[in-house]
């Protein structure tokens, strides 16, 4: 581990039970994303309009108005491009053209039509780093046509001394298990791919490429998207041959023993290169020369990497450079997927991203995705409202993925029904630590056949099991839903003053309980309590601030409070039962 690292756990470790006070660091003028809430869309389970059971473009139009209804300000669509979708749609055979499954380049622009008569942004996903293999580009390469020789990375591997065969160049893994190096008989050169084998990387140490994929940046913002969130950044660069054109090999990391698993190796040299920093800052310049030249608003970039904070806040920009506005922040996945859900736990996750954020950035707070299990199934279901009500109480802005909003669960699904290549390459034993199928199934809108995901017979992937309780249908009639805490949250972000600039507060009290309080000046404070424990606790707020001596209002508790909205409440004693989420004002 890094001495920054290990310094930066130390000292959070002697910090953790001290309040920590973050003061705004955003101005009165604040660019649309500053606040914004993100939703991401997985097109293919979002909605089906046409009835082959695969979600599309029209679909997506036709609930934009859900969307608008949540009070979200903009959609990040998952992949719609042309693929043969080995990876579901992270495999581009055609950057600049639209998945026919999914509609026409047509459907696409009444979309963005729509989408702006309702004053909703579409934020697409740009994925740099490979294309598919049946991508024309490859296709030249492999026949080294004239300006496509080095559009991938191509090695001729080396002779094995004692048995006289030709190898691999590295013992370099893929994500999804297994070499990252494929034999290509037609070249007779392996290629690298640090995904599947037909995802080939694209060389970025080659001009072309580089200008290549500007093209398609422009491209899309032409059609008018406010940005794009950028796909898997860690394995952009490896690092440079040496003087004999040789890679090295990466050394047995002993976090596991599984031979296939990426984790068997480090990845020093295959990931978190600085030139990857330097490729995003010149990414921000082409959507900022963009807006020069035609006018408009911001579009923004959402950096999608794992990598530990020394190598994440770089892409924030620097004193002299801006870089992506926001580089998602995972650690409330990932911190809890490691130890648990408990005060502690989130207090660290938090901890981690505002401790190492640079001054004057936004900071994000993301629940999970398509490559995380469903954060319901992940948190606890009983958590869903305490963490829905955390990432929107919280500074800066966070991103919902499609269902968190009703409180989606993961699907069941069988090794024979696996399509995820990350499962498929697996075995039946192990498939359901890597498969990704789980958090994919089609988003449930009514309890009705196919949960109203497509008036078709089948759906691309099964639906969970829980569609007839948890569905958009019943959550907006029934009472209280997770769907409408969800709603008065973002509708309570938008109208907040405090939650849009104000200070922040923030303490684990006990093992089980969590407060952030948000102040300014001459507006009401915010406060949030969670119970992350499965007993009832009584909770004196004046010991987290000595002022917290007045009653509170309650505005908001999670769907089995019993406490009423409106109904004001003694900080010094402040009874929670098991997973009980409230969101308390001084007004
Ligand atoms: C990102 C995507 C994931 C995809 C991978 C390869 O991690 O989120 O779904 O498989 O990149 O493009
Ligand atoms: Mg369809």
């Amino acid at each position: 581990m890094e001495l920054l690292s290990l310094l930066t756990l130390l000292l959070l470790a002697i910090a953790s039970n001290e309040a920590c006070q973050v003061q705004s660091s955003s101005s009165e003028t604040t660019d649309w994303w500053q606040t914004a809430q993100f939703y991401q869309i997985y097109p293919r389970s979002f909605k089906d309009s046409d009835g082959d059971g695969i979600g599309d473009l029209n679909g997506i139009t036709s609930k934009l108005e859900y969307l608008k209804d949540l009070g979200v300000t903009a959609a990040w669509l998952s992949p719609i491009f042309k693929s043969p979708m080995v990876d579901f749609g992270y495999d581009i055979s055609d950057f600049f053209d639209i998945q026919p499954e999914y509609g026409t380049l047509k459907d696409f622009r009444a979309l963005i039509k729509r989408a702006k008569e309702l004053d909703l942004k579409i934020v697409l996903d740009f994925v740099p780093n490979h294309s598919s293999n049946e991508s024309e580009w490859f296709q030249k390469s492999v026949k080294r046509e004239k300006g496509y020789e080095d559009y991938y990375v191509w090695h001729d591997g080396k002779v094995n001394s004692t048995t006289g065969k030709r190898e691999p160049p590295t013992n370099w893994l893929q994500y999804f298990r297994g070499s990252a190096w494929e034999w290509n008989d037609q070249r007779q050169q392996y290629y690298l791919h640090q995904f599947a084998v037909q995802q080939p990387d694209l060389n970025y140490r080659n001009p072309l490429v580089v200008e290549q994929m500007k093209r398609v940046l422009r491209y899309w913002l032409n059609e008018g998207v406010s940005g794009f969130r950028c796909d898997a950044l860690p394995p952009l660069f490896e690092v440079l041959p040496d003087g004999d054109g040789q890679f090295p090999d990466e050394v047995v990391s002993g976090s596991t023993e599984d031979e296939e698993d990426r984790d068997y190796l480090t990845t020093t040299y295959i990931e978190n290169q600085p030139e990857t920093i330097d490729m995003v800052y010149q990414w921000r310049t082409v959507l900022d020369d963009h807006k020069r030249i035609y006018g408009g608003n911001s579009s923004v970039l959402l950096i999608e990497t794992y990598s530990p904070a020394w190598f994440t806040m770089q892409f924030y920009g620097n004193r002299s450079t801006e870089g992506a506005h926001l580089p998602f922040n995972f650690n409330l996945i990932t911190v809890m997927e490691q130890k648990g859900i408990s005060a502690s736990n989130v207090q660290e996750a938090i901890d981690l991203w505002l401790k190492n954020m640079p001054a004057g950035r936004t900071p994000n707070w993301v629940l999970g995705n398509h490559d995380k299990r469903r954060a319901a199934s992940r948190y606890g279901k009983e958590h869903i409202d305490g963490m829905n009500m955390l990432v929107m109480i919280l500074p800066g802005v966070s991103v919902t993925y499609q269902g968190e909003e009703i409180g989606m669960t993961d699907g069941e699904i069988s090794w024979e029904d696996t399509v995820d290549p990350w499962g498929c390459n697996s075995n039946p034993d192990i498939y359901e630590q890597y498969t990704r199928d789980p958090e994919r199934t089609p988003f449930q809108w009514t309890g009705g056949t196919n949960a109203g995901f497509t008036n078709g017979s089948t759906t691309w992937l099964p639906l969970a099991a829980d569609y007839e309780t948890i569905n958009v249908e019943k959550e907006l009639s029934d009472g209280v839903s997770h769907l409408k805490i969800y709603k008065q949250l973002v509708a309570l972000r938008r109208s907040s003053k405090t939650l849009q600039n104000g200070s922040t507060k923030y303490q684990t009290l006990s093992e089980d309980i969590f407060v952030v309080q948000r102040s300014l000046t001459k507006s009401a404070t915010i406060v949030l309590v969670i119970n992350f424990g499965s007993v009832a606790k009584i909770v004196d707020l004046s010991q987290f601030d000595k002022n917290r001596t007045e009653s509170l209002l309650l505005l908001i508790g999670s769907i089995d409070s019993t406490k009423k909205k409106g109904t004001r409440y003694d900080p010094k004693s402040l009874s929670l039962d098991p997973s009980e989420a409230l969101v308390l004002t001084s007004e």
